[in-house]
């Protein structure tokens, strides 16, 4: 029998093709027996393909692989995965940072702007005619607003390259104080979100950061506040933020990630101060053709025993 790459989530049906040239692609996420399937090839199998909304890297599942020497993730994030069963065994693991950047600072600026200018809002208020009874209601000015970034990373970075465009003041938390970065650090949540009008939030997902942004910061943000998440719906504890807008102590969020994605609560669904988008950061053509392509050159290169381009 050829090796064969387990997948649990697809890349581009292209990309998908171009793996299967190589190597015998065995697409659990389609199975309609997924256990039985991995019974049949578990000892073939030295790769796995990831996705973020695809089936996760478990212990279990990692165990169960006698032969598995790498996972590639077609992604940034990494949350899916249980990093520690990867390391008891010395299994590499590669993702696709970078390229995706750009896109999902797009969407962050995207839903900035459709929330605080209540873009999507105003759009259906002209499809349903209510422009001929009067003007849409006054929305919040962009510029001259303090961002505050959660998580400074490429992501964090190429956001803040934007909203200076946009002529915001940026201010940033993190883990730590980045070296070549420009803008006023804090350390500390609760007192950047009281200096903030918006919280953009481009982090990690993970257990570091679960709950980050909870009942105690968004009362420290305020009842003018807007919150703006393109990382994980992890990091914001969701009962706080419906909560919190039912309330009106924040004034609008605009949404890209979720907890129990697709699921959305479907509190949200009704509220007209939120934007909310199918997890789309690097959903372009370009970008999720660049990340298959980067995901197969990291196999191909694990394979071949070169370095991996993005361990
Ligand atoms: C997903 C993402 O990977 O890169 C990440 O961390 O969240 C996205 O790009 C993409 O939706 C495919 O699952």
């Amino acid at each position: 029998m050829k090796t064969k790459i387990l997948a649990l989530g697809t890349m581009l049906p292209a990309e998908m093709h171009k793996l299967q040239a190589h190597f015998d692609v065995v697409k659990l996420w389609a199975e309609p027996d997924p256990e039985a399937t991995l019974q049949y090839h578990k000892d073939n199998i030295v790769a796995i393909l990831s996705t973020y909304n695809g089936l996760p890297v478990t212990r279990r599942l990692v165990e169960s692989l006698p032969n598995l020497s790498m996972v590639a993730q077609f992604g940034a994030g990494i949350d899916n995965i249980d990093l520690m069963a990867l390391k008891d065994r010395d299994i590499i693991l590669t993702h696709t940072p970078d390229i995706l950047t750009n896109d999902t600072a797009d969407i962050a600026m995207a839903l900035l702007l459709s929330t605080m200018r209540r873009v999507v809002e105003s759009d259906m208020y002209l499809r349903v005619g209510k422009w001929h009874s009067g003007a849409f209601p006054l929305s919040t000015s962009l510029t001259g607003k303090t961002i505050g970034i959660v998580g400074m990373g490429r992501i964090g970075q190429a956001i803040a390259k934007r909203a200076a465009g946009f002529e915001m003041d940026i201010i940033y938390h993190g883990p730590h104080e980045k070296p070549n970065v420009p803008y006023q650090y804090y350390a500390d949540i609760l007192q950047m979100a009281e200096a903030a009008d918006i919280l953009m939030i481009a982090c990690k997902g993970g257990d570091d950061t679960k709950y980050l942004i909870n009942a105690r910061v968004m009362k420290a943000l305020g009842p003018r506040g807007f919150i703006i998440n393109v990382a994980r719906g992890s990091v914001i504890k969701t009962e706080d933020l419906l909560v919190a807008l039912s309330n009106r102590t924040i004034a609008g969020v605009g949404l890209d990630v979720f907890d129990a994605e697709p699921a959305v609560p479907p509190a949200l669904l009704n509220m007209d101060q939120v934007v909310l988008l199918p997890h789309i950061g690097s959903a372009t053509q370009e970008t999720r053709t660049k990340m298959g392509d980067l995901v197969i050159q990291n196999i191909l290169a694990h394979f071949s025993g070169a370095e991996c381009p993005n361990p």
